[in-house]
């Protein structure tokens, strides 16, 4: 389908300045239907809103409405030296309003005249994500962090929107290579963006254990002192985890922790000998094989080391999910997997948590209200992709990262020189070019939760590594969890995506300039 892109829309801005002298520049309002991810509806038309050092946030009086007008004021006024206070008096300027309509929790409408624009919603999600889409009709130099020069303007119209998903996620990968908590900080604000939802964190695999678990210490001490290549790895405290869910949740992400079982478990075996079948702790791992550890699934002290870890991280994770992996447990016979899937999976529904797996768990018998991560590749065989499709159809939910489309380590091209290319390289289109909702066959749309990004860090070990593999693969994998299928279209979102290049470095993000996108060049 071909949506007609808004011609830019020139607006003179004259009258907007209060006995200014020098004439007024002509700008461009940003075209309302110029978003990512593309809103629900569009209704673009009448005077655009001009922000002036005059313009209030106004909230009503809940906190969490002040909370995301404080963002936003925190978002607008390094770059255009504004005051923007925020207040619950008065009309006019931009508000942020709670109130009825048919938004879903985290949907929203915007509404932007001559006057002011407001931002309603059923909940704060929605404000937030209503925020998100006001900062992209705003010129890109707005997300700089020193004064610059305007005009302001919010095209004139109104948008109506509402996700398709309510799972819109991103994995990062924090055992290979270790993330600091600020560094994961900065990723969680590149999420919010584009109104993504969910922070799945890797915290355990063969080469670390990144999270403290008191009543087995040497899991961090010993097994989170080392990552992939040798280096000092590293390990979040509670407090530390506790401020990234806090963070998180300030940009209304929900943090799914992931210990992966039985698989992936080498630094959890070298910390701890009596959890081998042998007893024989072996060293620990800096190489990048998979599927040669396993937990022993016939002795007790397994599961009595699973509860605990559950139980800890259940304690300090707010949010609804915790995931257990499951993946590549070659080391581990069919048989053994099932049996500790079967002990598993009842421990966390104890703690208060639903269960999500990568879609191996399907292999087993995933319990009720389970989720599964699918991971596979076009090629991967039928029988294992059937095997995925019988389980949505028993009710298991499914998010979609197939490795081939959205896994954001897999190379760009040949000469990409981070990631690897064990799926295939995934270029820009490729990532975006797919619909969830049709993408597994034998899957009913109604099973599908929504889609995942994953960040495996391998060959990722800074900020600028992830934002180089993350952008800008990352906006279309938003697009893809929250545009409706109806306004999917390569032609029209190339275009889109190429002018977020100009808000990527006001923000100092470096990203991939992919050929296929028809990047706009600061003027
Ligand atoms: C995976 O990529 N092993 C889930």
């Amino acid at each position: 389908m071909f949506r007609l892109l808004g011609s830019l829309l020139l607006v003179t801005a004259a009258g907007a300045f209060a006995g200014g002298a020098a004439p007024a520049p002509r700008a461009a309002a940003t075209p309302l239907d110029r978003v990512i991810p593309a809103p629900t509806s569009v209704d673009a038309g009448g005077s655009p809103y001009r922000i002036t050092d005059s313009t209030r946030i106004r909230v009503d009086g809940s906190r969490e409405a002040r909370r995301v007008g404080e963002y936003l004021a925190d978002v607008l006024r390094p770059s255009t030296g504004y005051r923007l206070p925020v207040t619950t008096s008065g009309s006019g300027g931009i508000q942020l309003r709670l109130g009825k309509g048919s938004f879903g929790a985290e949907g929203y409408r915007l509404d932007s005249g001559s006057k002011g624009v407001t931002i309603t919603a059923a909940g704060p999600s929605g404000l937030f994500h209503g925020v998100q889409t006001l900062r992209q009709l705003l010129p890109a130099a707005v997300e700089k962090d020193s004064v610059q020069p305007g005009p302001w303007l919010i095209a004139g119209g109104t948008i109506k929107d509402t996700p398709r998903y309510g799972w819109r996620g991103a994995m990062l990968d924090v055992s290979r290579h270790f993330f600091t908590v600020d560094q994961v900080k900065r990723y969680i604000d590149q999420l919010a963006l584009y109104k993504m939802n969910k922070l799945h964190l890797h915290l355990s695999d063969d080469q670390g254990w990144r999270i403290a678990i008191d009543s087995w210490p040497r899991l961090t001490t010993y097994g989170g002192s080392t990552q992939v290549g040798g280096g000092p790895g590293g390990y979040y405290t509670k407090a530390d985890y506790k401020e990234i869910v806090r963070y998180a949740g300030s940009r209304h992400l929900e943090v799914v922790p992931e210990i992966d079982m039985p698989g992936h478990t080498n630094a959890a075996l070298a910390s701890y000998a009596e959890l081998n079948c042998d007893g024989v702790a072996p060293p620990l791992y800096t190489g990048t094989e998979v599927g040669f550890s396993s937990l022993c699934v016939d002795k007790e002290v397994t599961y009595d080391f699973v509860d605990d870890v559950v139980r800890e991280l259940a304690a300090i994770t707010p949010g609804r999910y915790l995931h257990i992996g499951g993946d590549e447990a070659h080391s581990t016979s069919h048989e053994d997997f099932v049996k500790f899937m079967d002990r598993v999976q009842p421990i966390v529904a104890k703690y208060g948590k639903t269960v999500v797996g990568w879609h191996q768990l399907t292999g087993a018998t995933p319990v009720k209200g389970a989720l599964a991560q699918y991971w596979g590749l076009d090629s991967t065989s039928a029988e294992e992709k059937a095997q995925v499709a019988a389980a949505a159809r028993g009710g298991t939910g499914i998010v979609l990262s197939p490795a081939d489309r959205i896994y954001l380590d897999m190379k760009y091209d040949a000469n990409t020189p981070l990631g690897l290319s064990w799926a295939g390289y995934v270029e820009v289109q490729r990532a975006y070019d797919w619909d969830p909702g049709e993408y597994l066959a034998g899957v009913p749309a109604s099973a599908v939760r929504g889609v995942e990004a994953p960040l495996w860090s391998e060959t990722i070990s800074k900020s600028a590594d992830i934002e180089y593999m993350a952008f800008p693969r990352l906006a279309g994998v938003a697009e893809l969890g929250w545009s409706p299928a109806s306004t999917h279209d390569w032609g029209d979102y190339r275009v889109r995506l190429a002018a977020q290049g100009l808000r990527w470095d006001a923000m100092g993000i470096g990203y991939y300039r992919s050929p296929q996108v028809p990047w706009e060049s600061v003027s």
